[in-house]
């Protein structure tokens, strides 16, 4: 747990919050919260609205009805760079680095937006990028990074910002099982450098039932179901969203 944590206030609230795209409601009264430290993973068919609930929590978007709290402070409003500072990080489920920059470049990016020193900067994104097992590349150009690499870069950016809440839309989705794996074990020790998670998904992929604390399933933009990774795939209903969705297979 993070040791800054607060036991009552929770990290993130979300209170009934919908978003409509025209006619289209991308999320529906939807509501959770989490604490400091704990990993949750939002899941639900292609369509759900699990980015839709990225871009509003991190200010990209803002609700049409209902609250986003974080650390108690109504950020339902809040332009992204903004939320950004309040310690809201993000990588995007379209991967999108600076090409013409180093991977080291791209990292100290993230790291500017706290501090003006360089030296600072490129000494947060060297052990950012140790910790994502990447220092090997620092020096590469990020154009020419396979995915898995673009994946973790995205994640090390977030990282370089000192974020208290990351949200990580689809990044294990592309990746073999093995790439996975291996950022999925990176990502369960994200909490140890007092870093919540909310990561969004797909599928309930392995790699999601062994790191998350609790997934969260939407369906059509509503919540409809919650709980414990085992629990949530035994659930008719979920079962229901992913079959309608014609998913052979809830857990792939
Ligand atoms: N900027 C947008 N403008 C219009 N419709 C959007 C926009 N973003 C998402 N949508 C629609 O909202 C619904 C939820 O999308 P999204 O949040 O991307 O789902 P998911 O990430 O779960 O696949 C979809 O029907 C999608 O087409
Ligand atoms: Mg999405």
């Amino acid at each position: 747990m993070n040791k800054d944590a607060d036991p009552v206030t929770p990290l993130l609230e979300l209170r009934n919050v919908s978003k409509r795209f025209g006619g289209l409601r991308a999320v529906r009264e939807v509501s959770f919260t989490m604490g400091a430290g704990e990993i949750v993973f939002v899941i639900g068919p292609n369509g759900a609205g699990k980015t839709t609930v990225f871009n509003l929590v991190s200010g990209f978007f803002h609700p049409d009805e209902g609250s986003i709290l974080f650390q108690g402070k109504d950020v339902s409003k809040l332009a992204p760079h903004l939320s950004a500072r309040l310690g809201i990080g993000r990588t995007f489920q379209i991967v999108k680095p600076l090409a013409n920059l180093t991977v080291l470049q791209n990292v100290m990016l993230g790291a500017f937006m706290h501090t003006g020193s360089t030296q600072t900067a490129e000494a947060e994104a060297t052990k950012v990028l140790a910790f994502l097992q990447m220092s090997h590349l620092k020096d590469f150009s990020a154009s020419g990074l396979p995915l898995a690499a673009l994946k973790r870069l995205e994640i090390a950016r977030a990282l370089a910002t000192k974020p208290k809440l990351i949200l990580l839309d689809e990044v294990v989705s592309g990746l073999t099982t093995n790439e996975a794996l291996a950022l999925a074990e990176l990502i369960k020790r994200l909490p140890e450098w007092g870093v919540s998670v909310v990561g969004g998904v797909e599928h309930v992929m392995q790699v999601v039932m062994k790191i998350a604390d609790r997934v969260i399933v939407l369906d059509h933009g509503a919540k409809i179901a919650e709980g414990i990774p085992s629990e949530v795939v035994k659930n008719p209903e979920v079962i229901e969203a992913y079959l309608g969705a014609k998913y052979k297979e809830l857990v792939g």
